[in-house]
């Protein structure tokens, strides 16, 4: 496999908080990987300066072989790597077609506006099949302030999927789900990275859907990578064990 998004050094720090402090991490395509680590580890910080929302204070990011390390967010997207936030960020009182509308009129440069046939334009079929892709092709018409946080955060998976990227981050897609949401919304994640060929990195707290659902494990403390492979050695290392998982998680699986 083919590496599509390659990290060299990338160093941040905030005073004297160093959050991320000389990561290196090579992702393969299709691969689907979970990045966990205790509050504070760098997690939302390194997606910020893959992302290009925070600039790294050194360091090189590559996506596709190519040097992307300074390039403004909506570059980088374009470029082929969509992200999600940690906290939801869809419009509350737009429909999850109109939310998915919006990277679509960008991605195609039109505007909604001039089009004849509002109901024909190719955006809104673009729209459509996103959201038919994440589950929710019934709920295109609802205002997302009606749909539960599960669905929300499934509109936003929609919303990434529609700039077309070949790597997405995602930042805690199933922070405050019920466990069968969580179920439902990683699984759905799964099934799209499947199907459509997306490379998938997600931060994720929920220990069982990381060592079921992931292919690698990437675990962050302080500011670095503590360990990185498959979820039956991440969940043996007793560095990790010892570290972060220790009491948390010792007596599951
Ligand atoms: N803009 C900022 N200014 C100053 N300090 C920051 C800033 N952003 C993050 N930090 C600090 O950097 C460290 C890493 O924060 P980060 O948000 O990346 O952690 P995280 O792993 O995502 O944590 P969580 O699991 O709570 O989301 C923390 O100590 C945090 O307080
Ligand atoms: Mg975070």
């Amino acid at each position: 496999m083919d590496v599509v998004l390659k990290i060299e050094g990338l160093r941040k720090h905030f005073g004297s908080v160093r959050a991320v402090d000389g990561i290196d991490l090579e992702v393969r395509e299709g691969e689907f990987t979970a990045v966990i680590g205790p509050n504070g580890a760098g997690k939302t910080t390194f997606f910020h300066l893959v992302t290009g929302a925070a600039a790294p204070d050194e360091g090189r990011v590559y996506l596709a072989g190519q040097d992307i390390t300074g390039w403004p967010p909506a570059s980088i997207v374009r470029a082929g790597l969509a992200r999600t936030f940690q906290i939801t960020s869809v419009f509350p009182d737009l429909t999850a077609l109109e939310n998915v509308l919006l990277p679509c009129l960008a991605r195609q440069n039109h505007t909604a506006r001039f089009w004849p046939d509002h109901a024909r334009h190719p955006a809104r079929q673009t729209a459509f099949a996103m959201l038919k892709r994440v589950g929710l092709a019934g709920d295109a018409d609802r205002p997302c302030r009606m749909m539960s946080h599960a669905d929300q955060k499934l509109v936003e998976v929609a919303m990434a999927l529609a700039t077309e990227p070949r790597v997405l981050l995602l930042d805690e897609p199933a922070a405050g789900l019920a466990p069968g949401e969580t179920d439902r919304v990683i699984g759905t994640l799964r099934d799209v990275a499947a199907s459509e060929g997306v490379t998938m990195v997600l931060i994720e707290h929920d220990m069982d859907i990381v060592f079921s659902m992931a292919d690698r494990v990437v675990v962050l403390h302080q500011g670095r990578v503590l360990a990185d492979g498959p979820p039956e050695d991440i969940r043996r290392n007793p560095t990790v064990k010892e570290v972060y998982l220790g009491g948390t998680f010792a007596g599951r699986g």
